[in-house]
């Protein structure tokens, strides 16, 4: 069933599970990615990118995984996924996703609320739920400028209490698009922000953080962990594979069934450390 970000995220926080967000690009690893929730009895998160959003219509995207979604057996939200444009949000909004991230990490704080305010605005008034990130969580990847900024507690504080999100995304020592595990998770900043704010927390970049910290994580007010280049690897790696095994096969449809069930098992294997 199609499902609201909101009550997901806050029955994990309290809980001791975290739900996953998974990049999706597609028909193929968003069915893969819902497929493994489906055995796993787990809600799940399908985020469309801006990668995704530059690559197809969000308005597409919004039709592919919204039914997607209302088939399925167990609670997922769709979501948009590091929009920086009101209006893309927007499209989102009007088109069925049923969660929508701003992403203002770059801006001044000041700048950072405001727009925060003004999409919540809208999308709590058309029952979409909305989150934001304080702080910045950087790149493994010199083609795209973001600077790193660690989460100021204080500063998290005063961004949640203003803007009324429903999840939170803070820097506390993850990076994106990290192909290997390994990223320090600085759990005293975690602490000190879980003292000052309600509000569900989000980490980003989460391929690069460990299965240890994983599964510590999702004991924590942590209640959603943005999964992506593990599955991104997942499915291209055995695509890549497939295509060198079967280099007279010229039918997609043949080529893309191992990257699918290899986006599955890598799904479960998220799942099953989440404490699912
Ligand atoms: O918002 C998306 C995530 O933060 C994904 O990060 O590709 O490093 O796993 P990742
Ligand atoms: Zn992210």
């Amino acid at each position: 069933m199609l499902v609201n970000l909101r009550d997901m995220v806050d029955k994990a926080a309290k809980n001791n599970y975290a739900v996953a967000g998974f990049n999706v690009y597609g028909y193929e690893d968003a069915t893969a990615v819902i497929k493994a929730a489906e055995e796993m009895d787990a809600p799940v998160i399908l985020m469309a990118n801006k990668d995704a959003v530059e690559h197809m219509p969000v308005e597409i995207l919004a039709n592919i995984f919204c039914p997607l979604a209302e088939e399925a057996d167990v609670p997922v939200c769709v979501k948009l996924d590091h929009a920086k444009d009101y209006f893309l949000a927007v499209r989102a909004i009007k088109s069925g996703f049923t969660s929508v991230m701003y992403d203002g990490s770059q801006l001044l704080l000041k700048e950072n609320i405001k727009n925060t305010q003004e999409i919540v605005k809208l999308a709590h008034s058309v029952g979409v739920a909305v989150e934001a990130e304080i702080g910045s969580v950087g790149y493994n990847d010199s083609t795209i400028e973001a600077e790193e900024i660690y989460t100021d507690p204080e500063e998290a504080k005063i961004f949640a209490e203003k803007t009324n999100v429903d999840a939170l995304a803070v820097a506390v020592g993850t990076l994106h698009r990290m192909k290997k595990q390994g990223a320090e998770i600085q759990y005293d900043r975690l602490v000190e922000i879980e003292k000052l704010v309600d509000t569900p927390l989000v980490i980003h970049g989460s391929s690069g953080v460990t299965d240890e910290d994983l599964s510590k994580l999702a004991t924590t007010q942590v209640g959603k962990v943005n999964i992506g280049t593990a599955l991104r690897m997942a499915f291209g790696n055995t695509l890549k594979a497939e295509v060198e095994e079967n280099p007279e096969e010229f039918d997609r449809i043949k080529w893309f069934k191992k990257p699918m069930e290899a986006v599955t098992e890598a799904t479960k294997e998220k799942l099953r450390i989440l404490g699912f």
